[in-house]
């Protein structure tokens, strides 16, 4: 019956087949792409398959498979190789006048072969290329290049040659190896702005561009701003104080990478541009930072000469003996990549973030690195005006320093300590009427915006890329750190906007996704045109929107946010309208002008538009930061470190429960001396299930002399350099124990003895009788230690206190 149904269904076309969308096997890749986008209705069809052999075509680029880059084992040129390796090119050749020097060349050219590529090194000077050594290249990219940065009284003819050929002479004579291959040279944006100290540079860059420009010269030059973690910029000290005050931003070099690939892959010959002008504020901070140093509150671990030559070894080869403490790291072949790998270690290490790429200047040695860690890990160089009051040792600080288990403190470490209690004056910020702010689509300025939106009275969110406005967080990355990194510094923006009394408008011209919906969802006003798409796809890849998610049920209300997180499901702009996650909807060619339109109306209004932010319609929630804690634990679970708390074996909490249903629970730790720890917490939930079926009432209580003193200052500083929503989760899990203890619904009587510090205080709050002995000492100190009382404790103590 219901075949015969169906039959005739099909047949009087009562019954459609659902659409399908096709996709050839050699494009495989994009079908993919496209499933997971949850954009489609029916089915996907691979076409194209013969003989039921699945071809797939690995290539992603146009520009061929063979490549030969000069000044290849430089800073751009390894990222350049890298790159095109993985859009599936199989042959680089990477020439250089010393050909490998160090070990993260060997290493970058490991990875590129790993990835299929093969790698040939040609240890030559450009000029001195031999063709017939050579396979034919489909791209010449022309990266030597050779800094000699001089006052022209100081010139001599060797360095101003030496510039000017590996630049000039090198073009042309790979020119005339190869008459009609494409060339790609890399200028710099001092060909056109100049740039003191670089006369020679700047007239071989320019000199680039103009072969560039001539007619069918199938060279491309793309003109270059700074780059931050490649090259000129990591060479010395100097060439950041310069490029201080000229008037770019800092590029980082994969989002460079991207432009370049763009440019390459349209283009074959003429100049472009890749910098980004500084968006300028009169009272740049640095005019008002006053470094000083301090004694922070308390000493990390030792850091010896040998971790320092271990990691030297690492990333430039040989063995950790090769390197003595007064071998200079730059002499050693420390090259622009490596230099990174040097500042993010000292990051890890030392927990300070103001260390720069120029601050390895020629003189910095092994010892360097050890004395910047130590000196860091003693002493924290704060930013900031200061009054020291060197009589503050406060209650906390002797009870831990008297405590077994306080760090060990190196004795030239031990210096005057300095407590900064002083008002910090605020600078003065001047106050730009627009600023108008690029988005890229797979990387978000937070530094720029946050900037912005203390200083501009209007910001525009505009995208930068034809089709995508913004896709949020790298969730594609296996690297769980960079995406809680991520995580805080999404926080901080999140925060930022929540705070901001400018006006925010976001335009939107194509897709939105993930954690690029923060953007739409926090704007004042948000513009669409017909081609902008949005969506939560979280859910596909198995994880969840966190602090977007807040964001969104402030424009959107709760259910629909669920429903967006819940389906991931994208949608266009009329949809978009609808649930009202955008104001209008304008047609491609009156964007500028509607933009323009609408800003101008605030123009000399910047009073009013900040007071009806600021006092009359604030944004009242603060929640992006207990969604970054929130976040924290998700991706600790996802990473496994959820359940994998380092729990020890010594006992931390004794129960009995006698036969009337008194459960007596000792707090017992010896070892950290009844702080939080992650043992407390786990030894609390495994007595939960005894509690909740023989108990009546419990007893909570101290074996040592004192009751509880908080979180343990040893075991957090251990913390220091993880990402800040880890450390969130990490910190609510350690008080999650008693939060559970609490809500059992069972009375608890706290019996207090001695200390109870900080942390300690809520635990006895949360009881519901506190019985004291005479010695009993309760402090919530935290302020005193330069952190403020959990949300818990100042609401507690508020329920308490308050007549
Ligand atoms: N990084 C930036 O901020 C920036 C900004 C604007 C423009 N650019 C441009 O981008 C390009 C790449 O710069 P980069 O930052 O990657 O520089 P880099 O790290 O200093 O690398 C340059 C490489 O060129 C090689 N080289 C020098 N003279 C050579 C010669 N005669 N023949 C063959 N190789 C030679 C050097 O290796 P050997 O010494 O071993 O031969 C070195 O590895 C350059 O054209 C530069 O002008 C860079």
């Amino acid at each position: 019956f219901w075949d015969c149904w169906l039959e005739g269904g099909f047949k009087n076309g009562e019954i459609v087949p659902l659409p399908t969308q096709e996709f050839h096997c050699k494009n495989v890749e994009n079908a993919f792409r496209f499933m997971s986008q949850g954009k489609h209705m029916g089915k996907i069809v691979i076409t194209g398959l013969s003989d039921g052999k699945f071809c797939v075509e690995t290539m992603k680029t146009n520009l061929g498979q063979s490549h030969l880059i000069t000044g290849g084992l430089g800073g751009l040129g390894l990222s350049i190789a890298f790159r095109l390796a993985e859009e599936g090119c199989k042959n680089v050749c990477l020439v250089g006048r010393r050909g490998i020097t160090n070990g993260f060349q060997k290493r970058q050219i490991d990875l590129v072969s790993k990835m299929g590529c093969h790698v040939k090194i040609i240890t030559s000077a450009v000029v001195d290329l031999v063709a017939s050594s050579l396979p034919q290249p489909s791209v010449i990219w022309h990266a030597a290049t050779v800094y000699e940065d001089k006052m022209f009284s100081e010139m001599t003819e060797e360095a101003w040659n030496l510039v000017v050929d590996t630049k000039v002479k090198g073009y042309n004579h790979l020119r005339s190896i190869w008459p009609s291959t494409r060339i790609v040279t890399f200028s710099s944006v001092a060909a056109y702005f100049g740039n003191a100290l670089q006369t020679s540079y700047a007239l071989a860059n320019a000199t680039l561009d103009a072969y560039a420009r001539k007619k069918n010269s199938k060279t491309l030059s793309i003109r270059l701003g700074p780059l931050d973690n490649v090259g000129f910029i990591t060479k010395s000290k100097n060439s950041r104080i310069l490029f201080d005050s000229v008037p770019f931003e800092i590029m980082n070099v994969d989002g460079v990478l991207d432009r370049i690939m763009k440019i390459t892959g349209e283009k074959d010959s003429g100049v472009f541009g890749i910098y980004d002008l500084k968006q300028t504020t009169k009272n740049n901070n640095r005019d008002v930072k006053a470094k000083v140093k301090s004694a922070s509150e308390g000493t990390g671990n030792t850091y010896t000469i040998k971790e320092a030559q271990t990691f030297v070894s690492v990333i430039l080869g040989g063995s950790p003996d090769q390197y003595t403490s007064s071998t200079s790291l730059k002499e050693s072949g420390l090259d622009s990549l490596s230099t990174m790998e040097v500042v993010n270690y000292i990051h890890e290490q030392s927990g300070r973030q103001d260390f720069k790429p120029s601050n390895i200047t020629d003189e910095f040695t092994v010892q360097s690195i050890v004395d910047v860690i130590v000196s860091s890990r003693g002493t924290s160089v704060v930013e900031t005006f200061t009054h020291t009051n060197k009589d503050s040792k406060t209650k906390e600080a002797e009870f831990f320093d008297s405590s077994p288990n306080r760090p060990i403190v190196h004795s030239e470490l031990a210096t005057e300590k300095t407590v900064f209690d002083g008002p910090e004056p605020e600078p003065e910020i001047s106050h730009e009427p627009v600023v108008t702010i690029n988005i890229a689509p797979s990387f978000i300025d937070f530094d720029s915006i946050i900037s912005a939106l203390k200083t501009a009275d209007v910001v525009v969110l505009r995208q930068s890329d034809p089709l995508v406005f913004n896709h949020g967080a790298p969730i594609e990355s296996n690297n769980e750190i960079s995406i809680a990194k991520f995580m805080d510094r999404y926080v901080a923006l999140s925060e930022a906007f929540e705070s901001t009394s400018s006006t925010v408008v976001a335009i939107i011209e194509g897709e939105v996704r993930g954690g690029g919906m923060l953007f739409p969802a926090v704007a004042d006003v948000c513009v669409a045109t017909k081609k902008a798409s949005f969506g939560l796809p979280e859910i596909h890849r198995n994880m969840v929107p966190s602090v977007v998610s807040k964001a969104l049920v402030e424009r959107l209300g709760q259910s629909t946010t669920r429903r967006l997180c819940l389906t991931g499901e994208s949608f266009q702009t009329e949809q978009a309208l609808r649930i009202g996650l955008i104001d209008h909807i304008v047609d491609d060619d009156d964007l500028d002008q509607f933009v323009s339109n609408t800003v101008r109306r605030w123009k000399s209004r910047a009073p009013a538009t900040r007071f009806i932010k600021n006092e009359l319609l604030p944004k009242t929630s603060t929640h992006s930061l207990a969604m970054g804690t929130v976040a924290g634990t998700w991706l600790m679970q996802q990473g496994g470190a959820g359940d994998n708390h380092d729990i020890g074996k010594h006992e931390v909490l004794k129960i009995s429960i006698d036969e009337y249903g008194v459960a007596t629970l000792t707090m017992c730790d010896t070892t950290y001396q009844n702080t939080m720890t992650f043992e407390m917490t786990a030894a609390i939930r495994s007595a939960l299930p005894r509690l909740r079926r023989d108990a009546k009432v419990i007893i909570l209580m101290s074996s040592l002399n004192h009751f509880h003193v908080g979180l343990n200052p040893a075991k957090t500083r251990e913390w220091r350099n993880r990402p800040t929503c880890h450390i969130a989760a990490d910190m609510k899990e350690c008080y999650m124990g008693f939060v559970e203890l609490a809500t059992l619904g069972l009375p608890i009587i706290a019996i207090l003895n001695g200390k109870v510090y900080g942390g300690g205080l809520p635990i006895a709050l949360w009881c519901d009788y506190r019985i004291a002995s005479a010695d009993v000492d309760m402090h919530f100190g935290n302020l005193s230690r330069g952190m403020s009382p959990a949300g818990q404790l100042s609401q507690l103590l508020r329920e308490y206190l308050s007549p």
